[in-house]
């Protein structure tokens, strides 16, 4: 699947965002090691802490259905300025993902960028670093 394709479903996604606080609309969408695409928005809460962003809903919406690794993850936020995942949404996309794993975030489904887990989490902490 092409990164167009998968930046256009993140965008689709990014309609059902929840985000009465921020007004900030999120989309991701990711394609995993089964061939499956999966999205996901942000969800507010009134209790800001317990907000989920648009990545961590679709990964959890992919892991709930079958394990696996992501193969690609593509992010839209803002259309002016590139939105990148946040800290607690790197951890999680290290959870599920391997050194092929692509990181596409993108202005729009034809300006985005393609980068790597190492290159926005460089000294992930892992399952390897654990129980040593
Ligand atoms: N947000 C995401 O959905 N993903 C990110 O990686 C950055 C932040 C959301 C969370 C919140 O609903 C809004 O953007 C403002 O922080």
């Amino acid at each position: 699947m092409e990164y167009k394709e998968l930046m256009l479903k993140a965008k689709e996604a990014r309609e059902n965002a929840y985000s009465p606080y921020s007004n900030f609309k999120v989309g991701a969408a990711v394609l995993m090691s089964n061939g499956k695409v999966y999205t996901g928005c942000n969800i507010e809460n009134a209790s800001y802490g317990a907000t989920n962003c648009a990545e961590r809903t679709a990964i959890f919406n992919a892991i709930s259905d079958e394990h696996g690794t992501i193969r690609v993850l593509a992010l839209i936020g803002s259309e002016e300025e590139y939105t990148y995942p946040c800290g607690i949404c790197r951890q999680v996309i290290s959870e599920f993902s391997d050194e092929n794993t692509k990181i596409i975030v993108g202005k729009n489904e034809n300006e985005y960028l393609v980068k790597t887990l190492k290159d926005i989490l460089p000294g992930a902490f892992t399952k390897k670093d654990l129980h040593k």
